[in-house]
């Protein structure tokens, strides 16, 4: 776990290799385990496998060039969402859960945001045929890597501070 953790990182190079329908589904699986407030789970999943749906969204996104070669990709939404709840909050917490989920079976990830930001919300929207209900929170990648970026140093004291700031 420790090791996922630690060496995760976003993963821009793929196999053409697909996903497995089993893989998928523990993947989702683990993303619907991620804790929501009062334990709403208000995620919502589009799993895009077509290529040509894959096509359309990277070219509705102005950073998912990797779409180009990833054989899958997970669209982490929410569905009647209350804006002054913790939607956001909850989806990324789906989010984190399946990118560790990913790098733990020997898979690549990257996330690509989508929410606040309205144009991309809609461009998404668009793309997936989602009706106006449904808010698109983030696109992840995914595939088998073929690339391993090392482990960067982030570790910065001058992040913490201890008992008050
Ligand atoms: C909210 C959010 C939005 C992101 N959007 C994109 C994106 O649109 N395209 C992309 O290639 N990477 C995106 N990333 C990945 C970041 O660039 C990446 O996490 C960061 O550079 C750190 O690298 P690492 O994930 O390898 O540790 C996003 C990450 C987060 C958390």
């Amino acid at each position: 776990m420790l090791e996922s953790v630690m060496n995760r990182r976003s993963i821009r190079k793929y196999t053409p290799e697909p996903l497995t329908a089993q893989e998928i589904h523990t993947l989702l699986e683990c993303a619907m385990l991620a804790p929501s407030a009062m334990n709403r789970r208000p995620w919502r999943f589009v799993v895009v496998t077509d290529r040509a749906v894959l096509n359309a969204l990277r070219e509705n996104h102005p950073y998912a060039g990797m779409l180009a070669q990833a054989p899958a990709c997970v669209c982490i939404c929410c569905e009647a969402c209350d804006e002054a709840g913790y939607w956001q909050q909850d989806c990324a917490a789906a989010t984190m859960n399946l990118l560790i989920a990913a790098r733990e079976m020997g898979l690549g990830s990257c996330w690509m945001g989508v929410a606040p930001r309205k144009e991309r919300m809609d461009a998404i929207r668009r793309v997936l045929h989602m009706p106006e209900s449904v808010s698109p929170f983030c696109l992840i990648a995914l595939g088998h890597p073929a690339e391993e970026p090392p482990r960067p140093q982030r570790w910065d004291e001058t992040m913490v501070h201890e008992n008050r700031w």
